[in-house]
């Protein structure tokens, strides 16, 4: 009997090589190739999806994909108006950030609409699944459960119950024993993924995929299976903050502009349909070292705070420790503010911090990010009521951002009545009732603190 053909496997990109080596020669990671058996391709095994002949284009009629609205708002604003009928989603985050709570919350919402539902758990008993459920105050008939990690009875509980949205968490632990890799490496996710997302397409089932990100590499990452899905989400947010924010990464019907915000709370996911009010509940009002900032994420903006704190560093080399923001950016910024607008920060430790547990990465933060460092370190307070807009250069000019309207008129709604904004921008002239300072450089926008 000869030996069964082997070869190796990135277990993070799904890299291949016909011998051992020891970084993957497509993404250059260390140590993380492992041993696979080469599986006859994938055609040998499926029937191919539909037959077609080729036609011209004028005379395709173009229809509009029917939906399933899943009852969450937030969700389905990033689906692009509810699951697309026979397509197939991806959904991975970090572990215990709430995909199976939010997932869980979907089928909910699906069976109160006398949907079929299967919620299929490969990592949790029956038993842990309905203590969630009782914790989200979930009590549907339509809604199955079943604990499940074989591929074939998964296959065939969706053959034999003909539900209409199956949801599957997580797809590492599903396996097939006719794919010759053991259990969570690239070869068995990416072969049930494939095998489901193919069911979806046949049978007109929406199948929701559930997947770890891992940045180890130790178990076969959601990538492998973003080109098969029609649409990728990622779920993020700080393990210790309750908000939390879904993002379209891949979507072929609908945007990947969109994004949906949530709050942990103790029975389950809420929807925040106004991310400003959320991040500013807490605001401080007195002290230095705050400025709120006017952000957009896809095509929504909201307000965020930025913190700093600059002090006195007592030994050597001064910290800079940087949470929400970009590192370098604002390393940046502090050598900006020390050679372009005169402040002696170079034995400073500087923290900067972004409230609530987001991330801002555009550079139309710098001014807000440049300003709080500056107010902190004179000790000298920016109005309350004011927001700060613009991209910093090296110069220490600031340049002009883009969606003004959309930011500012956020502003306004939460009841700020300054801007200061850079000298490329106009100031909207649908706007009414705040008050533009312009400016084009950085020492030209600290004039604002008192
Ligand atoms: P979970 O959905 O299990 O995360 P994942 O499937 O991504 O691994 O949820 C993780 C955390 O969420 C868990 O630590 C507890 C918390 N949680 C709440 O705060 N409120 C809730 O209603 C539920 C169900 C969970
Ligand atoms: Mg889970």
């Amino acid at each position: 009997m000869s030996k069964a053909k082997t070869r190796y496997v990135c277990q993070q990109c799904g890299g291949a090589s016909p011998k051992w080596v020891g970084r993957c020669p497509e993404c250059g990671e260390w140590n993380t190739m492992a041993e696979e058996a080469v599986e006859a391709p994938a055609e040998q095994r499926r029937p191919a999806l539909l037959r077609a002949h080729p036609q011209p284009i004028t005379q395709v009629r173009a229809e509009a994909e029917p939906r399933i609205p899943c009852g969450l708002s937030e969700f389905d604003r990033v689906l692009g108006g509810g699951a697309v009928l026979g397509s197939a989603v991806l959904i991975g985050g970090d572990p215990g950030i709430g995909k199976s709570t939010l997932l869980l919350q979907v089928c909910a919402a699906v069976a109160a609409q006398g949907k079929r539902v299967l919620y299929v758990s490969s990592e949790e008993s029956v038993a842990q699944t309905k203590l969630r459920a009782e914790r989200l105050a979930i009590a549907s008939d339509n809604l199955l459960v079943v604990a499940e990690t074989s591929l074939e009875q998964i296959l065939s509980h969706i053959e034999n119950g003909q539900p209409q949205f199956v949801v599957i968490d997580s797809i590492q632990m599903v396996y097939a024993p006719g794919f010759p890799s053991a259990p969570g490496t690239v070869t068995q996710v990416r072969e049930c993924g494939a095998e489901l997302v193919y069911l979806a397409k046949r049978t007109g089932v929406t199948v929701f995929l559930i997947g770890h990100v891992t940045k180890e590499g130790a178990i076969a990452g959601p990538r492998v299976l973003e080109h098969l899905v029609d649409t990728v989400l990622y779920f993020e947010g700080e393990r210790f903050q309750a908000f939390r924010i879904l993002r379209a990464v891949k979507n072929r019907f609908g945007s990947t502009n969109e994004i949906g915000v949530f709050e942990m709370r103790e029975a389950g996911l809420v929807p925040v349909q106004n991310p400003s009010g959320f991040f500013l509940t807490q605001r401080s009002r007195q002290g230095s070292g705050s400025v709120v900032v006017p952000c957009i994420e896809g095509t929504r903006a909201f307000l965020v705070e930025v913190q700093a704190l600059i002090s006195r560093a007592n030994f050597g080399v001064p910290e800079r420790k940087v949470s929400g923001a970009d590192y370098n950016r604002v390393c940046m910024l502090l050598a900006v503010l020390e050679k372009r607008a005169g402040l002696m920060l170079g034995g400073q430790d500087a923290f900067v911090n972004i409230v609530g547990g987001v991330r801002v990465d555009e550079p139309a933060a710098d001014l807000g990010i440049a300003l709080a460092m500056a107010s902190s370190f004179r000790d000298k307070r920016l109005p309350d009521d004011l927001v700060a807009l613009g991209e910093v250069g090296l110069a220490g000019e600031v340049r002009g951002v883009g969606k003004i309207e959309a930011r500012l008129k956020e502003a306004q709604k939460l009841g700020f009545r300054r801007v200061i904004l850079p000298h490329d921008n106009e100031y909207p002239k649908s706007l009414t009732g705040m008050t533009a300072r312009h400016v084009s450089t950085l020492a030209e926008a600290m004039e604002e603190m008192v």
